[in-house]
């Protein structure tokens, strides 16, 4: 299993020298390359020329919360009242309708997804609703995997029931750090109750997945604090963990001024952080996959080939993803398309037709770069032999940049292969720089808008 080492010592001058702002590659294109270009005419199109036999997946994002975390860099909203909740739900349920209506078969949905926001500020009887719905408009598999992202905060045994009636067999848990000191810092208080209570909820109805996410780099974290949240996370048990690296944007996501950035830790302190968490993860059986998640031996995402999509790692291997709700992205053969990001704006526009406001034709070398990454970003390695094979000419462009980061070796990241580019132990944690190479769309000034590549 290819992953990043734990015990790979940290080489300060290494980190200050290579830690750069850089995109997550979530996607390529990344979505700030997406232009007004594409709209809802070429959506309708690309959804009328979907293959027989096309799988897809359902991306459903919900932009509400109760309160909005400091660190947050979702695409959310705070609300207090629950009209603004309702008025988006018809929205919603208008946009599946259409986009259910314009797919030229019954296509097989095999995964989805409800993320945030916050999903579980719906009431009960809308989870019943929203599903109820999906199921309606949608052919869904009955072994379809179906996750939802879930502030504990939020959670009674009412939305736990709602969530599990409608079929919900994985939850993503936010937790984030569990020292309360850390916790004032990034206005997010959460009693370790809290949490622990809303995963027996599902666990005693059958949700047996549970995700936690954790994030390293905020203010106030230390190793001891660290060492005391991963206690606590083990004692919880969950079958996957996200580690993110905290993302400081405050030019770009205003509530991440109230962040004292006196508090942050530096470049150095925050690799260190990760492998530390690596170290106590793995030693506590977990497997390392990719960048930043972690999975129980017996979890799929151990088991199966990883993917990336914008949610990060899945095991989701359908290559059509249908977006639906304020800011979400879809990808279908031809492209991507992403929908308008304010509920407003997306709900006058849903009573029009789609949703689209921006979107990115792909091209042939696109396609190329995009598997590279992919492949790089999952396994720490990119056979240049497939590349040929997938892509021939169009992969041209792949091969000849594998070939001189090869040559190149700058900081011994990669080892001498001819017919493979494969990252070593020393090069994985900077796996991003790397795919950086591959990306023809980066702009060196566009540090404002990406997190630290460590
Ligand atoms: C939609 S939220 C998860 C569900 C729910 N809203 C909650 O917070 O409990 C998605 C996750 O993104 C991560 N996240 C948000 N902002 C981040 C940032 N600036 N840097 C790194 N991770 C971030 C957090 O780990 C968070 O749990
Ligand atoms: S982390 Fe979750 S609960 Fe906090 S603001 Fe972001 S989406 Fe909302």
């Amino acid at each position: 299993m290819n992953h990043v080492s734990s015990i790979t010592p940290v080489d300060p001058a290494l980190v200050e020298r290579r830690a750069a702002a850089l995109p997550r590659y979530t996607s390529y294109p990344t979505a700030n390359h997406f232009s007004a270009a594409i709209g809802p005419a070429d959506y309708r199109r690309w959804l009328g020329e979907l293959a027989e036999g096309t799988a897809l997946s359902l991306y459903l994002h919900i932009p509400f919360c109760d309160s909005l975390c400091w660190y947050c860099a979702c695409s959310t909203k705070a609300t207090r009242q629950y009209a603004p909740v309702e008025r988006y739900l018809d929205a919603l349920d208008v946009e599946m309708a259409t986009v259910a209506s314009l797919l030229p078969r019954r296509h097989a949905v095999r995964h989805i997804h409800w993320g945030g926001g916050s999903p579980d500020i719906l009431k009960p009887e809308d989870i019943h609703h929203l599903g109820a719905s999906l199921h309606r408009r949608f052919q869904i598999d009955k072994a379809a995997e179906f996750a939802v992202e879930v502030d504990p905060r939020l959670m009674t045994p009412e939305k736990a029931n709602a969530l599990a009636d409608i079929g919900v067999n994985r939850i993503s848990v936010g937790v984030q750090d569990f020292d309360p000191a850390v916790q004032a810092a990034i206005g997010r208080m959460q009693d370790y109750e809290v949490t622990k209570g809303a995963i027996e909820m599902f666990r005693d109805r059958g949700v047996r997945s549970v995700n936690l996410d954790l994030v390293y780099g905020l203010p106030h974290q230390t190793e001891q604090t660290l060492r005391a949240t991963i206690d606590r996370v083990l004692s919880l048990a969950p079958d996957r963990i996200a580690v993110f690296g905290y993302a400081h944007l405050p030019q770009r996501v205003a509530n991440q001024k109230l962040i004292d950035e006196a508090a942050l830790p530096g470049t150095v302190e925050r690799f260190a952080m990760a492998r530390l968490l690596a170290q106590l993860l793995e030693r506590a059986g977990y497997l390392a996959l990719g960048l930043d998640h972690f999975a129980r031996p017996d979890d799929t995402l151990a088991g199966g080939s990883l993917h990336r999509n914008f949610q990060g790692y899945t095991t989701d291997r359908t290559e059509t993803l249908i977006g639906l709700g304020a800011s979400a992205i879809g990808r279908l053969p031809q492209g991507y398309v992403q929908n308008a990001v304010a509920a407003h704006d997306y709900e006058a526009r849903v009573a029009e037709g789609l949703a689209t406001a921006r979107g990115r034709v792909l091209t042939d070398d696109d396609r190329a770069r995009a598997f590279a990454i992919e492949r790089l970003m999952c396994d720490f390695e990119l056979s240049l032999t497939e590349v040929a094979y997938r892509f021939g000419e169009a992969g041209r462009a792949v091969r000849e940049i594998a070939a001189a980061i090869v040559h190149e070796n700058e900081d011994c990241f990669v080892e001498p292969l001819a017919d493979r580019l494969r990252l070593t132990p020393r090069g994985r944690p900077f796996v991003r720089n790397v795919c950086a190479r591959f990306d023809a769309y980066l702009n060196p000034q566009g540090g404002a808008r990406h997190s630290l590549s460590v």
